[in-house]
């Protein structure tokens, strides 16, 4: 659910600094890429090796540890897409509170934008000490979150609120943090995108212009609203997505085993790949030689993959893309709707001015099968994204079943 989600691990100096070893460990299993900063008390109780060998990533302890990077604060700060700071001293959020830059881990959260998650761990007296409390205060209402501390028997032998949270609280409440609540926090959404390959023998292939955008727009911006999102691609030249899972293949058969072996586990399909309607009939594994070409290629035709799961749902919602050159779009990708058993469907220009082929920008219009209509204007392809989600999530939010 968080693979690749960056996280800062904040170590402060405190007993319960060895348990921090294990919610890296915790953090990085569930997929999250965690740098850990260390306060120099930190390293006292536990080492920067234990975070590098169970994060596998960076640890930084110091300003001016790496000449390549004399601020590193900076960098580390803007990757960030959640501080979490766990233990938190009494220390660490006085400095916080103070908008102190003394060290590298106060500096990083004077500079992050990203969100911050405390999980504070100290003797009673320190946490109840009304001074403590103010900065709490200070930190929350500046919009920091804080899990615990709780009640229990503490590291100096005193019993009451001090306590590190449990683990498993502090990993959910970095999940709520990175994985936003909304229609499709939780969905598991498939998205096919990018177009298919079709060899003809060992170097030609039949396949056409689609490069993929629309499909990793929409794969991203799924992500950002909280969905699991796993993205079966076809050849493109785009990077995928962080925080999705891509799969990549060649051909319209490999899209449709792997998107029909994943079809059962998921709630939403968003069919936006341009798959190659038929491939030749029996591909050469050797290049053809010119004279032995042939002027007619026999073409069979290849499995409809959105078709087939129009067939299978159940639950599932089905969003169907249909790119036509038709000037009636909106009737062909009616037809489309009805015939493929779709949810909904996002109809766009093939060809001519308004081509939404290997292009930056496309206008859309997106039909549902309750005859919802909603046009969008030409913008980019991450722009419509978001636009076509917060669609489906309404729609979602009208249909019990979804
Ligand atoms: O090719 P066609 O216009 O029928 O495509 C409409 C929709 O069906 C698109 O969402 C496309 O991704 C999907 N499709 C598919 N498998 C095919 C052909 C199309 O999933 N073989």
């Amino acid at each position: 659910m968080m693979s690749g989600r960056r996280v800062i691990l904040g170590v402060c100096g405190g007993i319960a600094a060895y348990k921090a070893a294990d919610l890296a460990r915790r953090l990085t299993q569930e997929g999250c890429e965690v740098t850990t900063v260390m306060t120099a008390n930190a390293c006292r109780f536990v080492t920067p090796l234990t975070f590098r060998t169970l994060t596998g990533r960076p640890v930084v302890t110091e300003f001016f540890a790496d000449p390549a990077s004399p601020v590193p604060h900076i960098s580390l700060a803007q990757a960030a897409e959640l501080v979490v700071v766990a233990p938190a001293t009494a220390d660490c959020l006085a400095r916080a509170a103070q908008g102190r830059a003394d060290d590298l881990l106060a500096a990083v959260l004077l500079d992050t934008v990203a969100p911050i998650l405390w999980a504070p761990a100290m003797n009673t007296r320190m946490w109840e000490h009304p001074l403590t409390q103010g900065n709490v205060k200070k930190l929350t209402d500046l919009g920091h979150a804080f899990v615990g501390p709780c009640a229990g028997v503490l590291a100096c032998g005193d019993t009451g609120q001090g306590k590190l949270a449990p683990l498993e609280e502090i990993v959910a409440a970095v999940r709520a943090k990175l994985i936003p609540a909304g229609p499709l926090a939780g969905k598991r959404v498939l998205i096919t995108a990018g177009p298919t390959r079709e060899p003809w023998d060992a170097i030609r292939y039949l396949s056409n212009r689609s490069s993929g955008r629309m499909g990793y727009a929409l794969a991203a911006e799924a992500r950002r609203r909280g969905a699991e999102v796993t993205l079966v691609s076809g050849p493109v030249s785009l990077t995928p997505p962080l925080g999705v899972r891509t799969l990549a293949v060649t051909t319209a058969q490999e899209m449709h085993a792997q998107a029909m072996a994943l079809f059962p586990e998921t709630d939403i399909v968003i069919a936006s790949a341009a798959v190659a309607d038929f491939r030749p009939a029996a591909p050469s594994s050797q290049k053809i030689k010119k004279q032995d070409m042939q002027a007619h290629l026999e073409l069979v035709p290849n499995p409809d993959i959105l078709a087939d799961m129009g067939r299978a749902k159940s639950r599932q919602v089905l969003v169907g893309f249909a790119a036509e050159s038709d000037p009636n779009l909106e009737s062909a990708a009616l037809k489309k709707m009805k015939n493929k058993n779709l949810d909904l469907i996002v109809a766009n220009a093939a060809g001519g001015e308004q081509d939404a082929f290997d292009a930056e920008q496309s206008a859309a219009l997106l039909l549902d099968a309750r005859g919802g209509r909603r046009e969008f204007a030409r913008q980019t392809k991450a722009g419509l994204a978001a636009e076509i989600l917060q669609s489906l999530e309404a729609w979602l939010l009208t249909t019990p079943h979804a």
